[in-house]
């Protein structure tokens, strides 16, 4: 299995960490104590981090319950330095709270993983046929279903427009009103085909990003990302470091925003120019541009081709 720090573990979950090597090095510095993996998924950043810091433990983080069983099995080896709890990493501020203890390290490694992606039954998929779902958590009631199913135009024009970035959304969000109920992602795919110019159907297939916005929207991606950035800014040590790896664009703006308003701590001083205003920064942004994935690296896991990986690094003298 590629990428796959316990080969003994369950083979099924195929997952190529992206910017393994790079989120390794972005870890480096951090003081000994506890890493939270947000995102775990088949634990492969997570396995690749406790092996190479024998002073750090980690807790991994998944709303997947499938994805903590393989994880469970991958991280075993690494005892009782290892916690895991299924949640929503919106929720991060009471699971934080209940451990009571300080982080040292943060990694998001957002959006799905290849496992969800490839099977039919989660629905995640424009390539294959499946139930409308894509649920990241089964046990949540909101599913891919309920959304194009029942929400009004306008909404799902904005849903489709800003998490999927899709160039005509109205016109498809439209189409699939028209074509209530769809029960299947081959429903969605045809009214997306249908609702969508020629032009922009040669450009690529133009399911792709409707599925994006719609499983943004199931999973209340965006929403989510924003309150588990600042609990877990505020719960970092001084010196310790969260990394974000984003996929897309909508997700890369927030973060882009949230690490620079942590950087500039609301300073409002021309830049340039000896702050006066008095405010202090929450870190500072150890890359000014995001870390993208090596043209090798796109090759041979074409998932690493949109990612975009920032970190920051809690302030020293910041409270
Ligand atoms: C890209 S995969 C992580 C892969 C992992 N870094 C690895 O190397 O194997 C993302 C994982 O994050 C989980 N996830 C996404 N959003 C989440 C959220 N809001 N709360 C908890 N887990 C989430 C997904 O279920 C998925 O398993």
């Amino acid at each position: 299995m590629e990428n796959d720090p316990n080969p003994g573990g369950a083979s099924v979950f195929q997952h190529r960490s992206v910017l393994l090597a790079e989120v390794l090095e972005a870890m480096e510095p951090v003081p000994p104590g506890l890493v939270l993996d947000a995102t775990l998924g088949g634990a492969g950043h997570a396995a690749a981090l406790l092996a190479a810091r024998s002073d750090l433990e980690l807790l991994g983080v998944d709303r997947d319950p499938d994805a903590l069983v393989v994880a469970a099995g991958r991280l075993e080896r690494f005892g009782t330095r290892v916690r895991t709890a299924h949640a929503n990493f919106a929720q991060l501020g009471d699971l934080l709270d209940e451990l009571d203890e300080p982080l040292v390290g943060a990694l998001f490694d957002l959006g799905v993983s290849s496992p969800q992606i490839d099977r039919p039954e989660r629905g995640f998929s424009y390539r294959f046929t499946g139930p409308l779902d894509m649920r990241m958590d089964p046990t949540q009631e909101l599913t891919a279903e309920v959304v194009v199913n029942t929400y009004p135009v306008d909404r799902l024009t904005r849903i489709l427009a800003d998490g999927g970035d899709v160039p005509a959304a109205r016109r498809v969000a439209r189409e699939i009103v028209a074509r209530r109920p769809l029960e299947t992602t081959d429903d969605l795919v045809e009214a997306t085909n249908a609702g969508t110019p020629a032009a922009v159907r040669r450009r690529g297939n133009p399911a792709k990003r409707v599925f994006q916005g719609v499983r943004l929207e199931v999973n209340d991606e965006l929403e989510s990302l924003i309150d588990a950035l600042d609990q877990t800014i505020d719960r970092l040590v001084p010196g310790g470091r969260v990394t974000v790896l984003a996929y897309h664009s909508g997700e890369d703006r927030l973060v882009k925003e949230r690490f620079r308003r942590a950087d500039r701590g609301g300073c409002s001083c021309p830049s340039g120019l000896p702050c006066v205003c008095g405010s202090t920064p929450e870190g500072r942004l150890i890359n000014r541009k995001p870390i993208v994935a090596s043209e090798a690296e796109v090759a041979a896991n074409p998932r690493a081709a949109s990612v975009r990986m920032r970190t920051l690094e809690k302030g020293r003298r910041a409270s």
